[in-house]
């Protein structure tokens, strides 16, 4: 059984399925109705392979694969820090824990064990994409980058650039450097995956408080020379909305702080957009910039409730993002799960049509996040010419079950659901002891014990 999204409302179930992938991940046949006869008789020899060439993987009944998830938004630097925010609010929480924290990874066998971690820890979760923020430190980032490719899982990475209202200890020297040094970790991933065939870099101005106008227009112009994508926060606190005001008072909005320095494009990834005025909101649609919601984060460091069901009704394309550790958990499941609370919780504020449904959630993990990342033709479903980024999802005993009664006879305890209430019990319910194997571009990447 395979299960996908085939839009935004719709999730696609597909049984007796069978989906064959090439050495290079790419998914060549999707077959249903095959059995293991029709695969080794009909369809390998249609593709020219012979059975002692192939691995196969079954999934038992019960079992389904699913896309890879695509975490639109996360700080690896940050990762010890998971779970620890007390009461704090974005600007105070940034001064307290994660500045210290990111600031202490260019001692390289910290960062070393740290991104190890995330990138182990995540795959377990079944994220198979990442857009990571990495620390200002060129060695660091450069490391994380090594790391992605060598366990294999498919990842942006951005070194954080910030020249602006940060300590002395933990900020880029000027504009220049900044630059300089980013270029650096580009000229790296170049070097160690020249065709961004599992890592890309992106370019990372943190927000624009901690970014000079010089920075960002540079920043800007990179983009247009490289093409690489743009990731940075946008709108998340009311406080931050309020300093960009003051510190950029000839832009309309905060929003147009970005489209004024060349940062706002098709393959621009803003995250949190809590606070958005209409007028932001219509000038993302028409940039075809794209909206990462972190629901795990805004709610932990209290920077109040997106407005997904808008941000969709205006056209606009949103996935998800576990933003660790604004948000306490790396896991995009969580983020799925928290996605449709805090849609509830906007529904309680008077309007029920903002309430999003399963399939919408887990459409904005998987092939809304692909849209994010700009690898809609590549990843987030399956389909032939995709990639085989992939989860099996294992629900426990889902064979059905029988316990006697003397009353009533046999009563099924297991296995009753459909699949619909399979998949529901998955979202609300789930952990990664589900996810029993994770695989990206074929290459089995996590396999539970
Ligand atoms: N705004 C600027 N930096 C950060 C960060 O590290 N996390 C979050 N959530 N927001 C930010
Ligand atoms: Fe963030």
């Amino acid at each position: 059984s395979f299960v996908q999204s085939k839009s935004l409302e719709v999730l696609e179930f597909l049984h007796d399925a069978a989906i064959f992938v090439d050495e290079k991940g790419v998914i060549v046949a999707l077959e249903e109705g095959c059995d293991q006869k029709k695969a080794e008789e009909t369809i390998l020899p249609k593709l020219g392979w012979s059975i002692g060439e192939v691995s196969v993987k079954a999934a038992e009944p019960g079992q389904f694969f699913f896309p890879g998830f695509i975490d639109t938004h996360i700080h690896a630097p940050q990762y010890p820090n998971a779970g620890i925010f007390g009461k704090t609010t974005l600007l105070d929480w940034l001064n307290t824990y994660t500045f210290p924290m990111e600031s202490s990874l260019s001692v390289l066998p910290k960062a070393n064990s740290v991104y190890t971690r995330v990138i182990q820890r995540t795959l377990s979760h079944g994220t198979t994409t990442a857009s990571y923020y990495a620390t200002i430190d060129v060695p660091a980032t450069n490391l994380l980058s090594d790391l992605c490719l060598s366990i294999g899982q498919r990842a942006f990475i951005g070194r954080c650039c910030m020249d602006s209202l940060a300590p002395d200890y933990y900020r880029d020297e000027s504009a220049a450097t900044s630059i300089a040094d980013t270029k650096a970790t580009i000229d790296h991933i170049a070097r160690i995956d020249p065709k961004n065939v599992l890592i890309t870099p992106i370019l990372t101005p943190r927000f624009a408080p901690s970014c000079t106008p010089d920075l960002m227009h540079q920043l800007g112009a990179l983009h247009r020379e490289t093409g690489f994508p743009i990731q940075t926060h946008v709108s998340e606190n009311k406080n931050e909305v309020k300093l960009v005001k003051e510190l950029f008072p000839d832009f309309e909005t905060y929003t147009h702080v970005y489209d004024g320095h060349g940062l706002l494009t098709n393959k621009t990834i803003l995250a949190h957009a809590v606070h958005l005025t209409e007028v932001e909101v219509d000038l993302i649609k028409k940039r075809e910039g794209k909206i990462s919601h972190c629901p795990c984060s805004n709610s932990a460091i209290t920077s109040g409730t997106a407005k997904v069901r808008w941000l969709l009704d205006k056209g606009v394309e949103v996935g998800l993002g576990t933003d660790v550790s604004g948000g306490y958990s790396p896991s995009i499941l969580e983020a799925v799960r928290q996605a449709l609370l805090v849609s509830r919780h906007v529904a309680m504020e008077g309007d029920d049509s903002t309430k999003l449904s399963i399939e919408e959630v887990l459409y904005l993990g998987t092939k809304g996040g692909a849209k994010v990342v700009g690898l809609e033709d590549k990843i987030g479903g399956f389909r032939v010419g995709m990639e085989w980024d992939a989860q099996l999802i294992g629900l426990g005993s889902v064979e059905m079950e029988e316990v006697e009664d003397e009353k009533t006879g046999p009563v099924d305890i297991f296995g009753w659901e459909s699949w619909d209430e399979r998949v529901a019990k998955w979202v609300f319910n789930g952990d990664d002891r589900n996810t029993l194997a994770v695989w990206v571009k074929g290459r089995l990447v996590h396999k539970r014990k």
